[in-house]
């Protein structure tokens, strides 16, 4: 079952997963409460699976105001490869699609960019570090029938 969450519900996941030698604090992104986020978590029974967060932000190779970026998806070690990322990622596609964005990208980890390649995201630009964290691309979705 894939639900619409608060931040606070994913920002332990996010951090243990995503920032493990970080502070809950420094995972709290300044958009993560804005009215246009929306947080989405994957759950098998009552146990959060998966997480993702959709956000409203300019996309930085060509910036509009309608872009979103794909923030901190991330699965629990114990239920990868069963499709969880997926579906957050289809959610999406189809919530940014709904909003008529003219992009969606996102800040791939070097290790995730093949993952997001299998539905149609393409690598802008070089590979570039986030420190702390380590390699990443830049990436937008860019489906056959768009540019
Ligand atoms: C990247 C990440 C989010 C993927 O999560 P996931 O829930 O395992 O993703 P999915 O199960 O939807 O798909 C992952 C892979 O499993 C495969 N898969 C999906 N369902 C499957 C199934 N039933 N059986 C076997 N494989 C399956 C997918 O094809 C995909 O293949 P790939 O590894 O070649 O890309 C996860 O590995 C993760 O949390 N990594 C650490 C955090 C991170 O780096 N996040 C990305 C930040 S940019």
């Amino acid at each position: 079952m894939l639900k619409s969450v608060k931040a606070l519900d994913i920002l332990e996941i996010r951090q243990k997963l995503l920032r493990p030698t970080g502070t809950l604090e420094n995972c709290i992104f300044p958009e993560d409460n804005d009215i246009s986020t929306i947080h989405f978590a994957s759950y098998l029974q009552q146990n959060i699976t998966s997480i993702v967060s959709l956000i409203n932000s300019p996309f930085p190779h060509k910036p509009s105001s309608n872009d979103w970026q794909i923030r901190a998806m991330a699965t629990l070690p114990e239920y990868r490869k069963m499709g969880y990322a997926t579906s957050l990622l289809e959610q999406c596609i189809l919530h940014s699609t709904s909003k008529q964005s003219n992009t969606l990208w996102c800040n791939a980890r070097r290790h995730a960019v093949s993952f997001y390649q299998k539905f149609g995201f393409v690598m802008i630009g070089e590979e570039f570090n986030i420190s702390d964290v380590g390699p990443h691309f830049l990436m937008k979705f860019s489906p056959k029938d768009k540019s």
